[in-house]
């Protein structure tokens, strides 16, 4: 089910009893590291409310096309381009009929429509409106679309008949809504990067800090949720977007990082520390802005807490990634701080080039190793860095 960690999943209920076995279908497939949106006909909010749906997804959900609150938040097209697999269960004769037809008739055919994700139809419905030529010629137009068809089962009926037409329970659902996507290489584990510089005040206006972009921190992130990984990432103050499906913690200096890291440590398989963050900071914060009125002024600074050395302190530990940024003796320098700092791994670079800059070149240590990664773009040394990662969890 790995293969479901991050995937934007919209939730499509018709109106056939099984619309009742979607509270358990939601639980699971978020479970399985999904986000999941709802959407409902009208007739699939007689069988199950609208609200047990909102509270299952913690989202609200779309009922109607019409509804110019909910259009102001999500619209049905903003909705239908945001999924990654349209998923339509229980699937009624009738709705199959409408979107075989290309109508857009009420929310949910409207976004079947608009949508370029991958679209799942599970059906639902009697054995012999299910045996009837119309549905035949309808799903079959569906599966030359591209849609994938999803059972249904055998067995008895709702209204007493048995046959074919039963969906299919909300396990097999899943599963097969799993396997509609590629396993990434970091599918399902839970990473925390720290990023950016930090900043110490020194009064209300004034601060300490350093050149980093945050660059680098945001590449990780972003190619880390591309393999599969549930990302958080804690950063400093930087001016970047936030990648898609990371989960951002704004902090502003080193105590702040060091608290939401350890808040995220409990089920975190590997932490990467690539904040620059600063060493020291102001023994006193002024509360006033300090006047410039002598020639000569003296600030005390004191060490700050060494985040990652506290991370690879931890009973339970995760896999420890730290980068190193130096001015000189770069190899020499990062090994240094591998041993003294208790980490897994350790990326060394040059300061001078790498700070603020798009590309990178990076010497890669372990206890037992040294690999130079081919330089070039964040992005791209970004990617051969998770593997790396991947490779050394797989064989620990
Ligand atoms: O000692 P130095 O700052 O060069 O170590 C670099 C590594 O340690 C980086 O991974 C950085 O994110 C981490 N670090 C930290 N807390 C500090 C200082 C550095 O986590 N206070």
């Amino acid at each position: 089910m790995l293969s479901l960690t991050n995937k934007r999943i919209l939730l499509g209920i018709t109106g056939g009893i099984a619309a009742y076995k979607c509270a358990e279908l939601t639980r699971l497939l978020i479970k399985a590291g999904a986000e999941v949106r709802v959407a409902m006909t009208k007739a699939a909010t007689e069988f199950i409310t609208p609200l047990t749906m909102q509270a299952l997804s913690g989202q609200r959900v779309h009922l109607d096309l019409l509804d110019i609150d909910a259009e102001a938040a999500m619209g049905h097209i903003e909705l239908a381009r945001w999924a990654d697999l349209v998923l339509i269960a229980p699937a009624t004769a009738d709705f199959i009929a409408r979107i075989s037809h290309g109508q857009a008739n009420d929310i949910l055919s409207t976004m079947v429509l608009a949508t370029s994700a991958k679209i799942a139809v599970a059906p639902a419905m009697n054995q012999a409106m299910w045996a009837d030529d119309s549905t035949t010629t309808n799903l079959n137009t569906l599966v030359d679309r591209g849609y994938h068809i999803f059972g249904p089962a055998e067995g008895e009926q709702a209204c007493g008949d048995v046959g074919p037409g039963r969906m299919l329970e909300p396990a097999q659902l899943l599963e097969l809504s799993s396997s509609l996507f590629e396993t990434g290489l970091l599918a399902g584990k839970n990473i925390v990067i720290t990023g950016g510089p930090t900043r110490e005040a020194i009064d209300p206006v004034r601060f300490i800090s350093n050149h980093s972009s945050g660059k680098m921190a945001y590449a990780l992130a972003a190619e880390a949720v591309a393999a599969g990984a549930k990302v958080t990432l804690i950063s400093g103050p930087v001016n970047l977007a936030t990648p898609d499906s990371v989960h951002r913690i704004d902090v502003v200096n080193a105590a702040q990082m060091l608290d939401a890291t350890l808040e995220h440590m409990s089920n975190c398989d590997v932490f990467i520390g690539v904040a620059a963050v600063a060493d020291y900071r102001p023994a006193e914060v002024e509360a006033q802005k300090i006047k410039k009125s002598d020639e000569q002024m003296q600030l005390t600074l004191i060490k700050n807490p060494d985040i990652i050395s506290e991370v690879a302190k931890l009973d339970r530990k995760p896999f420890v990634v730290g980068f190193a940024a130096e001015t000189n003796d770069i190899v020499s320098n990062g090994k240094d701080k591998l041993t003294r700092k208790n980490l897994d791994m350790l990326f060394a670079n040059n300061a001078t080039e790498t700070f603020n800059s798009d590309s990178i070149s990076v010497t890669a240590l372990t206890k037992t190793s040294e690999s130079e990664l081919s330089a070039g773009n964040k992005n791209v040394v970004a990617r051969n860095m998770l593997q790396l990662i991947a490779t050394a969890l797989g064989a620990s």
